[in-house]
Formats: C-alpha cells, structure tokens, sequence
C-alpha cells in the first residue's frame, strides 16, 4: 500500500509513521511527504530519509479551491492508497475531500467528538474533563467530524497546561496513528457506503 502523508509542522505523526513503514512486514511504504508551506520542519527529516518531498505554499493560490486542485494533483503523481493528514493544518474543499473518500484519514488531538478545531489542550483543560487524548478518523467535509478508527487516551492532572498535556497526547498519538494506519493498510478497516467504519471481524 502506497501513503502520501501531508504536514505543515514539525512532522513527528510523520516520522512514528515512517518509522513503522521501516519494519518490513509492515503493509504500506511512503510515496511521499506533501507539506503546506515550504518551511515545515518535518520536510528536512523525510528527505534525509530519502523519502520523496513537495511543498506547495498555499499563500501562493488565489482561493482554497486553486490550491486543493493543485494539491490533488501533486499527490495523484505518487498515486497513493491513502493520504494521511499528519498536522496538516489546512481545511479541505469538500471537492478534495470527496475525491479521496474513504482513503483520507486525519489525527486530532482530542478524543472526538469533544473539542473538534484548535487549541483543543486548552480546551480540554477549561471544561476540566479528567480524560483526554487523540483520534484518528476518516475525513468528510465537515471539519474534525469523521468517522473514528481510533482513539487513544491519557490522564488530565493536577497542575497540567496545555504544553504537559499536549506532550501526553504527542506520545499516544504516535501510538495510535501507526496502529490505525496499518489496520487500513491490511484491509482490516474501511469506509461503507454509509459513512461507517467496517472493522473486519465485526458482526
Ligand atoms: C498533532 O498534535 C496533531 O494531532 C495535530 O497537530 C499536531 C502535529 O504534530 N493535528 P506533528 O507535526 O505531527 O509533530
């Protein structure tokens, strides 16, 4: 199975991913990384990787719907499987989103359907729930609302910011993102018609 995994930051969902893909009876190879401006960190690492790299700066396209079409077409050339948003910080045209249903999948870090958008640590630390994490969905067209292929959790405690709890929910999404990833790519999890996950082996 072929991933083209798109960033905009630092990359760390990116490197646990590759890092897994490097284990080889792992089901999935990268094609290549994508990024949404040309300054994102993660570029450098997956290039010394040897791993196929692009940025399209989005500043440079006049509307989101020029710069979704551009970015479609530079991830078809590496014709992935998938296409895993890993930081990608960008909202999607529903014209994108459509045209890779049911192979593009996001992480959040929130345990959704709580805290879908930004600054979800805070927010997650002002409505004082005691548990918190990440979660790996499919994407629709409506932002941080598709269906759940995983999730992972962690303790909010005492005397946490939004920084301590960020690096909690780093840890398990370099767990969950991985194991969510290669259920895909092993066919295990797939998108139905209906917009529910299908886990095979489920009744
Ligand atoms: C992660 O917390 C991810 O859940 C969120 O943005 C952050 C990206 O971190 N969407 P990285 O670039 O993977 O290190």
């Amino acid at each position: 199975r072929r991933l083209v995994i798109l960033i905009s930051g630092r990359g760390s969902n990116m490197q646990a991913l590759a890092e897994a893909c490097r284990d080889e009876c792992w089901p999935a190879e990268i094609a290549a990384v994508i990024a949404s401006r040309p300054d994102a960190g993660g570029l450098e690492w997956a290039a010394a990787q040897g791993i196929p790299t692009a940025a399209l700066y989005h500043k440079d396209y006049a509307s989101r719907e020029a710069f979704d079409t551009a970015l479609a077409a530079e991830i078809d050339r590496y014709a992935p499987d998938y296409v895993i948003l890993a930081g990608f910080m960008r909202v999607l045209t529903p014209g994108f989103v459509n045209h890779y249903a049911g192979r593009l999948v996001n992480i959040h870090p929130s345990l959704l359907p709580a805290f879908p958008g930004l600054h979800t640590h805070a927010q997650a630390l002002a409505t004082g729930v005691r548990v918190h994490g990440c979660t790996v969905h499919f994407v629709t067209p409506v932002l941080d609302h598709g269906p759940i292929i995983a999730q992972g959790c962690v303790p909010v405690l005492a005397g946490d910011t939004p920084e301590l709890l960020a690096e909690r929910v780093l840890a398990v999404e370099h767990q969950a993102f991985p194991a969510a990833v290669r259920w895909l790519a092993e066919g295990r999890v797939t998108l139905t018609n209906d917009h529910r996950v299908a886990v095979q082996g489920d009744p």
